[in-house]
């Protein structure tokens, strides 16, 4: 499946993501210890990128309370409940859709959502090399979203 982590994305994506996280000490405690498990370490570079580009309207905690979002239509909806309100079942495929929003019907929401695809791919000039970028930043976004459902 597309969206899962495969060994190429997520190797690629750790070494462009760790230097720029600050949350993981490399330089101090090294990148891993023996008990961070894969999608821990992923998880814990989305959170980094969720309160670089999301926090503001989704809100520190993901819970729909951010500054920016008060001005929209549609308030930004609690991220910590997306299994909740599809009867426990947290999609890969639909998260990861609605993140990157290229693939969503023009009609479909607010779009006070913005279109993560295009930027995220934008950010490294687009082409295949902004495809990986996009695949990477979903896949950590997706991972980060995950471990926060309640
Ligand atoms: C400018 C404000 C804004 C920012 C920034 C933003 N969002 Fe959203 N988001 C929204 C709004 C408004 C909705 C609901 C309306 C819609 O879907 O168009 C939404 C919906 C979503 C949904 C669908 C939730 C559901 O259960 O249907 C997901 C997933 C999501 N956002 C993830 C993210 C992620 C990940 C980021 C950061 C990369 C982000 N958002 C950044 C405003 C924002």
């Amino acid at each position: 499946m597309g969206v899962r982590p495969r060994a190429g994305v997520v190797a690629l994506l750790l070494g462009i993501a760790i230097p720029m996280s600050s949350c993981i000490a490399v330089s101090t405690a090294g990148v891993t210890t023996s008990t961070d498990s894969a999608s821990e370490i992923v998880s814990r570079l989305g959170r980094e990128s969720f309160l670089q580009y999301c926090a503001a309207c989704h809100g520190i905690d993901a819970r729909g309370g951010g500054p920016a979002g008060a001005s929209l239509k549609i308030a930004p909806p609690d991220l910590t409940a997306i299994a909740a309100r599809n009867s426990g079942k947290f999609s890969d495929v639909d998260v990861a859709n609605r993140i990157d929003g290229r693939s969503m019907p023009p009609a479909h929401g607010s779009h006070d959502m913005p279109v993560w695809g295009e930027r995220f791919s934008a950010q490294l000039g687009g082409g295949d090399v902004g495809e990986e970028a996009v695949r990477g930043q979903v896949l950590v976004l997706l991972e980060y979203l995950r471990s926060i459902q309640h």
